[in-house]
């Protein structure tokens, strides 16, 4: 029997010709051509089902605030299959909501195999790299972990993709903190200020942020870097100062505290985004950035913490008292970081979206219904 032959006239007719000459098998009969052809096709069929032709996102970090709020993103968008790791000690309450949306991998960066074996299997085209050690006040009481977090998890990732031979675009997010002691004259703050990082937290985040840049330029590896300054919104955990203030005005409301607001430096200056601009920021940092790259993403905006807690406190309506306690001071606290995000907004159009006042609505309105998981976070 004679098949008739999928590819131009001239190519694989030679393999038809000589099975006809000489009787074969069948597999000999339909031809070598014929053959690679149907296979390339079942192949390209299956991958399609598997998502082969989507784009494979990765997200370390994807169990954390930043990270679960990035996700909820990236899931409303098309041809796109996101992935994510988390360790088995892992807390789910930010990720319950999509858990059947997104494959998982057991995986601590920590560990440079595990690292590697999840690469080669995931063979991610992007990769927002949010993994971290990320409460400044717990990198004074544990330094070398967070040094260790921080910076080897960026390496073993980057040594991970550098030797599986792919080469993903990949977000380092770093930090404001790492400009620290910045002077009155340089604020807003540029992406070219010196990094002059006040905390074990800032100098790991430095120290991410030069690695980044250091494949970028050995390597050749796509290496974007995203300064981030302070973001906030639902599922921040109760450490952070937003989150703080917001969860304590609502134990009040609901009667399970005295009136009375614990608080730190309430002198120093921020400049807050809502986490849900913050992580579209990211998307666009690897849509659109230039690999190689440093952007600052930030509201352009200065709150002195005192005043948020006034704003929060008129928000929920409530009298209280404020104290101070000393244990949420810092060995060095820095003192004002406001940000200019001009370059990122001129290479990506990025411009923040929710207004302040709605980010910290949100916020109480997280706390009122948080359930018991959120509540010892
Ligand atoms: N947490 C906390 N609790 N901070 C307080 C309090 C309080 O009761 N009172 C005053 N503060 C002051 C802190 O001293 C600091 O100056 C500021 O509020 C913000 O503190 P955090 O919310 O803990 O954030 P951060 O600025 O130290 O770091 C955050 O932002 C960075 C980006 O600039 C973290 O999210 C980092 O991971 C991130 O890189």
């Amino acid at each position: 029997m004679d098949f008739p032959c999928f590819l131009p006239k001239g190519l694989g007719q030679g393999h038809n010709k000589i099975s006809k000459s000489r009787p074969h098998p069948f597999i000999w009969n339909f031809g070598y051509w014929n053959l690679i052809f149907v296979c390339y096709l079942v192949f390209a069929i299956c991958n399609f089902k598997e998502g082969g032709v989507m784009t494979r996102v990765l997200i370390t970090g994807i169990t954390g605030f930043a990270g679960s709020h990035l996700a909820d993103y990236l899931l409303e968008k098309k041809d796109l299959k996101v992935y994510g790791i988390k360790r088995w000690r892992s807390r789910t309450e930010n990720i319950e909501h999509f858990i059947d949306k997104i494959e998982f991998y057991e995986c601590d960066l920590r560990d440079a195999s595990s690292t590697r074996d999840l690469i080669e299997v995931v063979r991610p085209n992007m990769i927002f790299h949010l993994a971290a050690q990320s409460f400044v006040p717990t990198s004074w009481s544990a330094p070398a972990e967070s040094l260790e977090t921080n910076i080897m998890g960026e390496l073993n990732l980057l040594e991970a993709v550098r030797r599986t031979g792919i080469n993903p675009l990949i977000q380092i997010a770093g930090s404001s903190e790492e400009y620290g002691a910045v002077k009155e004259n340089e604020v807003p703050i540029k992406e070219t200020n010196p990094l002059r990082p006040l905390s074990p937290y800032a100098v790991s985040k430095v120290g991410q942020d030069m690695l980044a840049y250091q494949y970028f330029k050995s390597y050749g590896t796509r290496v974007i870097r995203t300064r981030g300054f302070n973001h906030t919104g639902p599922r921040r955990p109760s450490v952070f100062v937003c989150s703080d203030f917001a969860k304590q005005i609502v134990d009040i409301e609901k009667g399970i505290k005295k009136p009375v607001i614990e608080v730190g430096n309430l002198e120093a200056i921020r400049d807050f985004t809502d986490v849900r601009d913050m992580v579209r920021g990211y998307w666009l940092a690897l849509s659109k950035g230039t690999p190689g790259e440093v952007y600052n993403i930030c509201s352009g905006t200065g709150r002195k913490i005192g005043d948020i807690l006034s704003m929060l406190i008129s928000l929920a309506g409530v009298k209280v008292d404020i104290r101070v306690d000393e244990h949420k001071l810092r060995p060095s606290d820095v003192p004002r970081l406001i940000g200019d995000s001009t370059k990122f907004k001129t290479a990506t159009g990025w411009e923040p979206s929710i207004s302040f006042e709605k980010t910290l609505q949100d916020l109480l309105e997280f706390w009122r219904k948080a359930q018991k998981a959120y509540k010892s976070g």
